[in-house]
């Protein structure tokens, strides 16, 4: 577009500010700065900036009618043992027949981690330090000798890691999934504006921008061909997870089939919130639909109600794992999405008058950003599934503390004590269930604990020493 009339759109607007080191830009910095202008859609800003950033805060969640919700329950809570067999059966034969692929949504700026680099980079495992990356590569590389199937997988990256993150697959030979296995694309940037609604500038010759959630994902895959080449290769069910989780199994035969036999959308995995302030989405029942509200959502007193047997009544935790129809997304993101868009309050690093970015100490902006669970109301038969947090949760959310490195490091070692005990090899233990030792098992040696048990090379395996690694030799 001529440049004269895109300033005139932005003025018309009340967004020209954005041109204001326009004469001082060379060549390259205006090119930038028009490209990304010419990618802002203006009437959809006007309505986020309307809506979410002029008006009053809108009065709290609509929680009318809102209950627990029902979910299938692990055999060892209640749920039905043959039912959960004929689950994994449909999800192995859908595995086998090369219909899943396996999908991670990597686009997040894992700013509380404060890593330098993509987050599925970070050196994590016990002892081999391999990356969040390689966990997943390993496991998915299992499942395929399991299944004989591809499994191919979809990595969604932002413009800001995609390189990065291509660039580590390359350096490590795709660890040994195959180039034409592994595909990447980048999700979608949404700019960041200030209380009244104005854009920000981080540096001459370019918006503030950020990537536009998880809930991005959905147009993202159908935008950039990705659904499109599921289709060629008859790929109709996809395993979504997120980059952060290394206890996540990459796709779960038994979760596939439920997903399928019960002819759903979309369907999510829930584990019980241990403590009522655990930071969580929390799945409930409105009407007829299935939702989460998130964490800040859910009032005080709703979050300490307790059932007659004790366990808090609003416990479902979403820990972000889902299965997603392939045409539902293709449905879903031809509608642009057609999730609605929260805000998030933050600190945005911005040009000061003199050209250079600097980050002020107290939030001053405003980010625009969607969320995958908000599809699961528009999805026909959704379906919840309890799991087991100590084999399916462990995010790497923080640099210390909760949720960080150490707390997913230790939950490895707990698994692979339980994965060993129970084919036969003792583990000593000391406090907290943990071993006394350091010790790994690659995830070649079985994707989960299944697939682990499954294979006779696994069973009496000598016990571990300090910095044992059980690798993919059997
Ligand atoms: P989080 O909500 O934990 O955000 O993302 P984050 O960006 O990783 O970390 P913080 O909040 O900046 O510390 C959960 C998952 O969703 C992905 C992340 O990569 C992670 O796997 N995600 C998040 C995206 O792919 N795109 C986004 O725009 C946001």
């Amino acid at each position: 577009m001529d440049v004269a009339d895109l300033r005139r759109e932005f003025a018309e607007a009340g967004q020209e500010h954005v041109f204001r080191f326009w004469e001082e830009l060379d060549g390259a910095g205006r090119e930038c700065l028009r490209g990304q202008l010419e990618a802002v859609d203006l009437d959809e800003l006007r309505s986020l900036v309307e809506t979410l950033v002029l008006s009053e805060p809108s009065a709290a969640e609509d929680l009318s009618a809102v209950e627990p919700p029902t979910f299938t329950a692990l055999p060892g809570h209640g749920g039905d043992e043959q039912g959960w067999r004929e689950a994994r059966a449909a999800g192995e034969e859908a595995l086998r027949a090369g219909r899943v692929a396996a999908f991670t949504v990597a686009g997040g700026q894992g700013t509380r981690l404060g890593f330098d680099g993509p987050k599925g980079t970070f050196p994590l495992t016990p002892v081999r330090r391999a990356s969040l990356f390689q966990v997943f590569a390993e496991k998915i590389l299992s499942a395929r000798e399991t299944y004989g199937t591809e499994l191919p997988w979809w990595i969604m990256t932002s413009p800001a890691n995609h390189a990065a993150t291509v660039a580590f697959f390359e350096e490590n030979g795709f660890f040994g999934l195959g180039s034409g296995d592994v595909h990447f694309f980048p999700q979608g940037m949404l700019p960041a504006v200030d209380p009244d609604g104005k854009l920000l500038l981080e540096s001459p010759s370019s918006l503030a921008l950020s990537p536009d959630g998880h809930g991005g994902s959905l147009r993202a895959l159908l935008r950039s061909g990705a659904t499109a080449a599921m289709a060629e290769r008859g790929i109709d069910t996809i395993s979504y997870f997120q980059v952060d989780n290394p206890l996540e199994n990459t796709m779960d035969p038994a979760f596939l089939g439920f997903h399928l036999l019960g002819g759903s959308e979309m369907s999510s995995k829930m584990v019980a919130k241990t403590d009522p302030e655990e930071k969580v989405g929390i799945f409930v029942r409105q009407g007829d639909h299935l939702r989460v509200l998130e964490y800040s959502d859910l009032p005080e007193e709703w979050m300490r109600l307790r059932d007659p047997d004790g366990s808090l009544r609003f416990r479902a935790a979403n820990i972000a794992i889902h299965v997603l129809d392939r045409a539902f997304v293709e449905r879903m993101g031809a509608k642009g999405g057609d999730l609605p868009v929260h805000r998030a309050v933050k600190r945005i690093g911005v040009v000061d008058e003199e050209g250079r970015t600097v980050t002020p100490e107290e939030p001053n902006g405003i980010k625009f950003e969607m969320f995958v669970f908000d599809a699961l109301p528009r999805a026909r038969n959704p379906l919840l599934l309890e799991t087991s947090r100590a084999e399916n949760f462990s995010p790497v959310k923080n640099a210390e503390g909760r949720d960080s490195p150490r707390t997913a490091r230790e939950d490895l070692l707990r698994q692979y004590t339980r994965w060993l005990r129970a084919a036969g090899t003792g583990v000593p233990l000391g406090a907290e269930g943990l071993p006394t030792v350091n010790f790994e098992i690659s995830p070649l040696r079985g994707f989960d604990e299944h697939a682990f048990l499954a294979r006779p090379a696994n069973h009496h395996l000598p016990s571990p020493a300090e910095g044992t690694v059980y690798d993919g030799e059997s």
